[in-house]
């Protein structure tokens, strides 16, 4: 009989020998004539068990990991192909804690199935929530989506069935949908996840949207340094358009929908949403004034749903499940469930899909067991880099948008990045000056000029050049970038600033008591 064994091709396992591991697994499976089935999945997100090798056996699937292609002869030595006993056998997959803690819904398919099978993508409920929809008036899914309570996942958290009444709404045709996979922020990856573990999940989701709005067209904006996700939609794509998913037919339903993928244009700022349009028009990414709104002028100046992987990839469970089903996820209005991603200086980093509430300190310890390097958690920046620094002391705020805000925090795209007690915050705020000024585009005096000056002044603070005077610099300068910013690159970037001052005050040379030293 032929044995089945999962080897992810996620670029995260693949970049710590994934494909060496496949490979050797089918070089030992022939030299002792055994037959195996090898199905490049995606990754469970458990990076610190990559790469992560299952086995399927007549009760489920069965995990070893991290396995080095040197550990591969060893496993079929124990009978792993058997589910045999070995050092590295973690036991049934789904029992392992840090998945078995998770709600996923999004993610639902992801390390589960092969990501370009689409008959194993319908089998495990794919197509359902497109089904439903082209039951459905345009205005019943927008609806649906309202009650759903889904908030864009991209950064802002405006909701998401809101801005498809707008473009819904708007007169003029045609209309896009322009998927934002720019995936900038520091410490993030569940956009590529599903890109390259789940891609027809976002397709679909394009698909509903597409529907909603009334426009017949996608684009997908993808970081250029996703390839591996390129190559990965680009199959999908064609897989989908064979089968008349995609096309002037989808399912049957004589509805027009078909996507394109744009490969970003490799600058943080291109990922905010008018620099993207603009950067998808074959233009330099710089960002647009508002108002016009994207969802009334938006591509080449027609009405545009802008938004991001994930509140894409979330569209199908709602229109399948209902909207209730989701907004039973959560808590207050952060409704339904956002992928957290672990990263930096984290023994176990990785995805985490939860229902909105659960704390920081049950992210960073409960599921990351605390930091890599065994020391003590000092910071944490939740939402990429102009997300704040927070301080032990805000560890037990609940995540949702408006708790989490109300702490001075940001919760963004749900990135978190972990530093222990060896971080100079003096030098992060250093950094997050400085991103800004290699990364703004340019267009408006407070970020363009005023990141330059603030890694002047943080340089002369940090030197003891007039310490007391060039703090009282810094904040002024960040009150103006915060006030006087045309976007929220220039506006949100005092925000890590403010906060390493805030919340370690001795790291500039002042004490708690705020005596300057
Ligand atoms: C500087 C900057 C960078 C951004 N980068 C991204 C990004 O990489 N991906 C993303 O989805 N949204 C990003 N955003 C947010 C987008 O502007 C926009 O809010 C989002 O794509 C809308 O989709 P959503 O409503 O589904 O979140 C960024 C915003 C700013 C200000
Ligand atoms: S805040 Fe910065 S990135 Fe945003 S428009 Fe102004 S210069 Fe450009």
């Amino acid at each position: 009989m032929t044995a089945k064994v999962y080897v992810p091709r996620d670029s995260a396992a693949c970049s710590v020998g994934a494909e060496e591991t496949a490979k050797a697994i089918a070089r030992v499976a022939a030299e002792r004539g055994l037959e195996v089935d090898i199905v490049r999945n995606g990754s469970r997100g458990m990076f610190w068990l990559e790469p992560l090798v299952e086995v399927a056996t007549p009760n489920g699937r069965v995990a070893y990991g991290p396995v080095a292609p040197e550990d591969v002869a060893g496993l079929f030595e124990a009978g792993f192909l058997k589910a045999g006993a070995h050092r590295l056998c973690l036991g049934p997959t789904e029992e392992i804690s840090y998945l078995k803690k998770q709600e996923r819904l999004t993610f639902a398919r992801v390390g589960v199935t092969d990501p370009l099978n689409l008959a194993e993508y319908e089998a495990h409920g794919g197509f359902r929530g497109l089904r439903a929809a082209i039951g459905m008036s345009a205005r019943e899914i927008v609806e649906e989506v309202v009650r759903s309570g889904l908030r864009g996942r991209g950064g802002a958290a405006f909701p998401c069935g809101i801005k498809w009444r707008t473009v819904l709404g708007a007169p003029a045709l045609p209309k896009y949908i322009a998927c934002n996979a720019d995936e900038g922020d520091s410490g993030t990856f569940s956009d590529r996840m599903i890109m390259e573990g789940d891609p027809f999940l976002l397709l679909e989701g394009m698909t509903i949207a597409g529907l909603a709005v009334g426009a017949t067209k996608g684009f997908i904006y993808l970081r250029s340094e996703y390839p591996d996700a390129e190559r990965t939609l680009t199959a999908a794509i064609a897989a989908a358009r064979a089968a008349k998913v995609l096309g002037d037919d989808v399912l049957g339903s004589g509805r027009t929908f078909d996507i394109e993928i744009r490969r970003g244009a490799g600058a943080y700022i291109c990922g905010e949403e008018t620099a993207m349009l603009e950067s998808l028009e074959g233009k330099r990414g710089m960002v647009r004034p508002k108002p016009p709104l994207p969802a009334i002028e938006g591509l080449f100046g027609r009405p545009t749903a802008v938004n991001n992987v994930i509140t894409l990839a979330s569209v199908p469970v709602i229109l399948d499940k209902g909207a209730k089903y989701y907004a039973d996820y959560g808590r207050g209005r952060s409704q339904g469930t956002l992928p957290f991603q672990l990263a930096g200086n984290i023994k176990h980093g990785g995805l985490v899909e939860k229902a909105f509430g659960l704390t920081l300190r049950e992210l960073l310890y409960d599921f990351g067991g605390g930091s890599a390097s065994g020391r003590p958690i000092r910071a944490v920046q939740v939402g990429g880099p102009l997300g704040a620094y927070l301080p032990e002391s805000r560890f037990d705020t609940p995540l949702d948008y408006e708790a989490f805000a109300a702490a001075g925090g940001m919760i963004g795209h749900g990135g978190v990045v972990v530093f222990d007690d060896t971080v100079d915050m003096a030098q992060m705020a250093r950094y997050a000056m400085e991103f800004c000024a290699i990364e703004s585009c340019g267009k408006c005096t407070p970020c363009r000029i005023g990141s330059r000056r603030g890694v002047e002044v943080i340089d002369h603070i940090r030197a003891g050049r007039k310490p007391a005077a060039n703090l009282a610099l810094l904040r002024d300068l960040c009150d103006t970038m915060t006030h006087g910013s045309l976007c929220a690159m220039g506006g949100l970037t005092p925000a890590p600033v403010v906060s390493a001052l805030d919340h370690f005050p001795e790291d500039f040379g002042v004490s708690p008591s705020g005596k300057v030293s």
